[in-house]
């Protein structure tokens, strides 16, 4: 009707858009998304569930697309053959800083030659102005190199891509080459994996091949919850400056 309705009716739909979603992975398939859990770690308020039918994740190079609502963010790939996603996480690619919002495509994350065959499970983390935000597939890790496909996966004109390192991200892995039991707390100790400049064909794959501790993992997982709660606080305050700015 009147024009004002319709701008207001706009700029709730805006608002509420912003303050909702913080990114959403497209492909592989999430295990499941909710804005207000996206913020629990590992895999944003959602379990693996092996009796769900499992995506493929080609060890020569999967194509990761996801979709950023904030104007920043950096990128952690990693992937544990934890069927609970409890912990044991490799990285498998440098860290990626990305600049503007909306769609990235990533055409090729590779994974360790050796998982093929197995199950394990996926994961993205995204450390934006409101904290880490985490979602989950659960793959089947096949030999050589997934297509990109037609929807889902595109890089937006908008954005900018770059490598980056990043301590909080870096925490949220197994230090390639280790000992088991450390702290996690040193998380500078992972940093040269993702580093400035790093190949994007070559170093996210072989650093990731680094035999990671066995056993538990409980300081990334406590480092995950603890930081849970402060996310959560995070998250409803820049939503809603997120919005006042943009009205
Ligand atoms: C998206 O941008 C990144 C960084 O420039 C690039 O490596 C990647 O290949 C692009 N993705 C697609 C599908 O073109
Ligand atoms: C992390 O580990 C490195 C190498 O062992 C060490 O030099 C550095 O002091 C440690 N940092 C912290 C905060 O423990
Ligand atoms: C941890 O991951 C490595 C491969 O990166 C694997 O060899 C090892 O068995 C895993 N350990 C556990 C406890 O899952």
């Amino acid at each position: 009707m009147a024009p004002l309705a319709s701008l207001s009716a706009a700029a709730l739909l805006l608002f509420s858009t912003v303050a909702n979603a913080h990114f959403t992975l497209q492909t592989p398939p999430t295990i499941g998304f909710d804005d207000d859990k996206e913020g629990t770690g590992p895999c944003g308020g959602f379990a693996p569930d092996f009796s769900k039918p499992t995506a493929e994740f080609h060890v020569g190079g999967e194509p990761v697309g996801a979709k950023m609502l904030h104007p920043q963010a950096k990128w952690l790939f990693r992937a544990t053959l934890d069927e609970k996603a409890s912990g044991n996480w490799t990285q498998l690619f440098p860290i990626v800083f990305q600049s503007g919002l909306g769609e990235i495509c990533e055409p090729a994350i590779p994974a360790p030659e050796s998982w093929v065959g197995k199950n394990g499970v996926f994961s993205i983390v995204a450390n934006a102005p409101d904290g880490l935000l985490y979602q989950c597939s659960i793959v089947k890790f096949v030999s050589g190199k997934g297509e990109v496909p037609s929807s889902g996966c595109r890089n937006a004109s908008s954005i900018s891509v770059s490598f980056d390192s990043d301590p909080q991200l870096s925490a949220l892995v197994t230090p390639g080459g280790s000992s088991g039991g450390s702290s996690g707390s040193n998380a500078s100790a992972t940093t040269g994996t993702g580093g400035k400049g790093g190949s994007p064909t070559t170093s996210g794959g072989s650093a990731s091949q680094t035999s990671a501790s066995p056993g538990k993992n409980g300081a990334g997982g406590f480092v995950e919850s603890s930081l849970s709660v402060t996310n959560m606080l995070v998250v409803a305050a820049a939503g809603c400056l997120g919005a006042a700015f943009i009205l």
